[in-house]
């Protein structure tokens, strides 16, 4: 067996490539590629392949698995039976089989198996694995939404299936196919998800490892004999030579359960796009993974890692993975969650319907085929049939949580580079910022904060006043970020690495010792947050008497947690590393990140007795779940156009998945961003959910005020929109909090009837603003062609510039440097606050601005404004604003009401609302006034038992400028019902 030293290839490629971005910043440096396992390397990857090839080249194939006679029950919303495979050798496997039919109208099919639920595996020095499958995914990821459909029933059953209907008014239904096993999902019945339809089913089930003479062989190839041998076992050809061991970069996994791979196709019928399956550098649109021109050849891979430089237009896996796909065509969308934490890869491919070409009005429909398969665990499939785009995202919602209500801070700007090396230097871009005129809300530490990579210190020589730092942030309302990663530095004197190893709260190696590996610290320990006892010490570390030196400004950043181990196979941990409770790293892998993630979560609702504000948990690495938690962002992308590019789908794309608080790093973190690039980046970034500038150690210093004029200017332009914009993006979190409506929203998602539209990934709406955005992510553009989904009016947002439009037609707009492509879709009200100030905290008190966008014929316009403390739980409690405006053309009146119509007489007023009565509507903007206000010098308006006239200005249209009308001091509350009458 090869031991790794403690200095692996990757640990001084690592340190080389520092050195020579030192010398001279290379751009481009790819990510080493075969630091990475390609499907081939990957033992049940490249078994599950050739079980497809075989079988789809197979025209007499029949999936070997099929329902054992009379076994089926159905009973309360829930179908169970028996699934036998046969093995070539004449063995019988039994595969326990459930499909839960939920209230929600979302169907779950899990299948176990029987034979190794029991038991445990004896490993080396008296340790022991557990046999089982692993069962506890839905422990982490799942929070509700599990309530059975009791109205569900049997629809018709014979000897060879059982067909039961569920689902809001029944319309969904689910023929359960006995032999062999298939599922055929439909709505109003018409197929949309089958289940094995391709015969691609395949349970690894549990055999004892047979000590046989190791035959002779080179790397994975077999000789003669040895195949002719292997033909013999099932299925076809099967290669069993990573069946017991698997080695990969110098690094060997023993596999003490051997093999134990869950493979299924799962078609899509009539779809021709699928979406979904972050993180991955691709398109939003996801391609075909089998070859073929403009294909990948890989699978997409969902294997949480730590990919140095990672590259472009590529299925690798990145730092985290949701393994949630959404199939969509015009006016349905249908959607599957696959439950499992451990690798995970999926083929996709589409095809033609040769069968039914005269289905769907006479058009052959295509149908894409995918096919997932994971290392170990339960196959575990949940069902969504639709049919909207924002179906799917409220059942998963249901099912792994919404996003958390964040501080309203977190949607401000955040600053950070890797490192600001100093209080003093923190404090002079604090005072930098503001003389700059730049709002902004955070500033950030990356690693070197602290005492030698020890968390919960501090460098003494560099940081000798943390708290008075903190103080000086404080007094604009802004906060400090620092990083606090799962490795714990292996080293004396650290009692917090003490604590790890006396109290056993780390992760275990294979040999149940606990796990050392090298990352930033060196030698480091991690801690195992699948322990109950690990988080509760975990949450110790962060009271405020404890981890000196933060105050309540203070907040973290979880790096590194997929985990990275920078002597790791594949920069991770070997997966026969053992977690709480006996599971194999294997198992959890991609729960990792969630684990430790969800932990500081909750220790720092506990920093101090009495102290319940909403913490904000930066997160690289993350799982479905996540998003109950925190915000992510892409990781350590490049200062790069193409980088540029690739965040707007990779955004939207996490958005559509249930994890819409993400972002990438503006500038790019490694290398040096041209200043048009830099400045573009900003542009752009201020339309990301998660808004953070960073940069690599080796990158020069960027701070926004030291790009020069004019960058500075239109840098400091695009910060200001954000702020401005706030309240906007506020309201569209709180929609993201109740039933997961993405952030920014893809036009497959806001226009699912447009075909046209549904592969288009660099223009986006924000919340239900109707502000369409469309950042320039190429250098020295100065237009850009803005696809128009419909037949509304759209206006330029800082113009009012009506926008010559047709619907389904790109229109191409001017977008010099200074100007970020951004339209205004004709019937929103939208809300913003239009004071600049040094950050949202500043701004808390301001009144708001209204802007009406007047929709063709003048008819209805609607919009709504959620607004809260910002910080802590009070929401729950029904201390928040949300109105919603609606402005009538026929009426010619704008009117505020409580969106969820309740009674303000209801509410208790806690300190916040109350100090909210001071707060009103400042301003109301109507973009498109009819021309008949010409003339018109003011308003009626009415409001607690009031009326009275306000001021109006009106413009009229010229030059392909809208009207617009301007009413100023309003004299409403914003908590208060009123009405405008034009
Ligand atoms: C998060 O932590 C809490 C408190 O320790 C625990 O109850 C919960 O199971 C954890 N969830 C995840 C996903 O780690």
């Amino acid at each position: 067996m090869h031991v790794p030293g403690p200095l692996s290839s990757r640990w001084t490629a690592y340190l080389g490539l520092l050195s020579a971005f030192s010398a001279a910043f290379a751009p481009a440096v790819a990510v080493k590629e075969h630091d990475f396992k390609k499907c081939h390397q990957s033992g049940f990857c490249k078994r599950n392949r050739e079980f497809a090839d075989h079988a789809l080249a197979t025209s007499s194939w029949a999936s070997p698995y099929n329902v054992a006679p009379d076994s089926g029950s159905f009973k309360d919303g829930q179908y169970q039976a028996v699934i036998l495979k046969t093995t070539n050798s004449g063995e019988t496997v039994w595969l326990p089989i459930t499909v839960s039919f939920l209230e929600s109208g979302t169907a779950r099919v899990t299948v176990d198996e029987e034979k190794r639920q029991k038991g445990e595996i004896e490993l080396r020095h008296g340790s022991k694995a557990r046999k089982e499958r692993y069962n506890e995914a839905e422990k982490w990821a799942i929070v509700g939404g599990m309530t059975l459909d009791k109205e569900a029933k049997v629809d018709y059953e014979d000897k060879t299936q059982i067909t039961v209907k569920y689902g809001p008014t029944s319309k969904f239904e689910a023929t359960i196919k006995f032999s062999p096993f298939s599922i055929d999902f439909k709505r109003d019945g018409i197929s949309h998800v089958k289940l094995n339809d391709q015969g691609l089913l395949n349970i690894e089930h549990w055999r004892p490892k047979v000590d046989k003479p190791e035959p002779e062989k080179k790397d994975g190839d077999s000789t003669e004999e040895n195949k002719a041998e292997e033909a013999k076992e099932e299925p076809k050809g099967e290669d069993e030579s990573t069946w017991w061991e698997e080695t990969f970069g110098g690094n060997t996994d023993t596999k003490p359960r051997g093999p134990e791979s869950v493979g299924l196709d799962i078609s899509f019928v009539g779809y021709e796009h699928v979406y979904g399956i972050p993180s991955h550098a691709s398109s939003l649109s996801l391609k075909q993974t089998r070859g073929g021109e403009g294909n990948y050849q890989e699978p997409y891979r969902m294997y949480n890692a730590d990919v140095f430089e990672y590259i472009l237009d590529s299925p690798m896996t990145l730092y985290g993975s949701i393994p949630f796909m959404q199939a969509h065509r015009k006016d349905s969308s249908v959607g599957v969650f696959w439950l499992n934490a451990a690798e995970t890869w999926v083929d996709i491919t589409k095809a033609k319907d040769s069968k039914n070409p005269l289905s769907l009005g006479g058009k052959a429909r295509t149908n894409t085929h995918t096919h997932w398969f994971s290392e170990s665990g339960l196959l575990d499939v949940f069902v969504f049939l639709g049919p909207t785009p924002k179906d799917l995202t409220a059942r998963y919602g249901e099912l792994t949580g919404t996003t958390a209500m964040p501080q309203e801070f977190a949607l401000g700007y955040h600053q950070c580079r890797w490192n600001y090396v100093s209080d003093e230097d923190v404090r002079d871009v604090d005072r930098k910022m503001d003389k700059f005129k730049m709002p902004y809300d955070v500033i950030w530490l990356d690693i070197e904060y602290t005492d030698e990579k020890k968390y919960f210190t501090w460098d003494k020589h560099s940081f000798t006043d943390p708290i008075g730092m903190g103080k000086q942030l404080d007094s604009h309302g802004r906060k400090l970020v620092t990083i606090i990663d799962p490795h714990i530095k292996n080293t004396d004197n650290y009692p917090v690495v003490a604590e790890l190893k006396s109290k056993e709260l780390g992760v275990k190696n294979k040999d149940g010792n606990l796990f050392e590996g090298w990352c930033w610290p060196g030698s480091s320990h991690w801690i195992d947050a699948f322990s109950p006892a690990a988080r509760e010490w975990w949450s110790s570390l962060f009271k405020y008497d404890k981890f000196k030196g933060t105050m309540e400004n203070t907040w973290i950043w979880n790096d590194m947690n997929e985990p990275s181990v920078f002597n790791g196979p594949e920069t991770t941990m070997p997966k026969d590393n053992l977690h709480d409770g006996n599971w194999e790293h294997r198992d959890v892998h991609n729960l990792n990140g969630l684990t430790f993630h969800n932990a500081t979560y909750h220790a720092l609702l506990t920093r101090k007795p009495g102290e319940l504000r909403r913490p904000f948990v930066l997160t690289r690495s993350f799982f479905a779940g996540s998003q109950r938690v925190g915000a992510m962002w892409t990781g350590d992308n490049q200062a790069a156009w193409d980088h540029l590019k690739a965040s707007i789908p990779m955004v939207l794309s996490q958005g559509i998945s249930g994890f819409p608080f993400s972002g990438a790093d503006v500038g790019g973190f490694f290398g040096n961003p041209e200043k048009e690039l830099l400045t573009r980046w900003y542009q752009a970034g201020a339309f990301y959910p998660f808004f953070r500038g960073h940069a690599h150690i080796d990158a020069r210093r960027r701070e926004p005020y030291l790009a020069g004029e004019p960058y500075t200017t239109i840098i400091a332009a695009a910060l200001r929109l954000r702020y401005s914009l706030l309240p906007s993006w506020y309201t569209a979190f709180r929609h993201a909090h109740l039933d997961g409506t993405p952030i920014i929203k893809p036009m497959f998602y806001t226009h699912p009837s447009e075909e046209a539209g549904l592969a288009i990934e660099d223009q986006f709406f924000v919340g239900n603003t109707g502000l369409l955005a469309k950042p320039v992510t190429e250098k020295e553009k100065t237009t850009v062609d803005v696809w128009i989904p419909d037949g509304e009016v759209y206006y330029d947002y800082f113009t009012y510039q009506v926008i010559p439009t047709v619907k389904g037609k790109t229109v191409t707009l001017d977008a010099p440097m200074e100007k970020i492509p951004l339209l205004m879709r004709g019937g929103h009200v939208f809300a913003r606050r239009d004071v600049p100030r040094r950050s949202s905290a500043l701004m808390r008190w301001d009144d708001y601005t209204l802007v009406v966008t007047v929709p063709r014929e003048n008819k209805v316009a609607e919009g709504d404004l959620y607004v809260d403390d910002g910080d802590s739980f009070e929401y729950q409690n029904g201390q928040y604003i949300h109105r919603r405006f609606v402005y009538d053309g026929a009426a010619k009146s704008l009117s505020s009401v409580d969106a969820e119509g309740r009674d303000a007489a209801s509410i208790r007023e806690g300190a916040w609302m109350k100090q909210m009565r001071s707060v009103g509507v400042g301003k109301i903007v109507v973009v498109g006034a009819p021309a008949s206000w010409a003339g018109k010098k003011s308003v009626k308006v009415e409001s607690e038992g009031k009326v009275w006239e306000a001021r109006m200005e009106f413009t009229p249209a010229g030059q392909g400028r809208a009207a617009f009308a301007v009413i100023k001091k309003v004299g409403v509350r914003i908590g208060a019902d009123w009405k405008v009458e034009f």
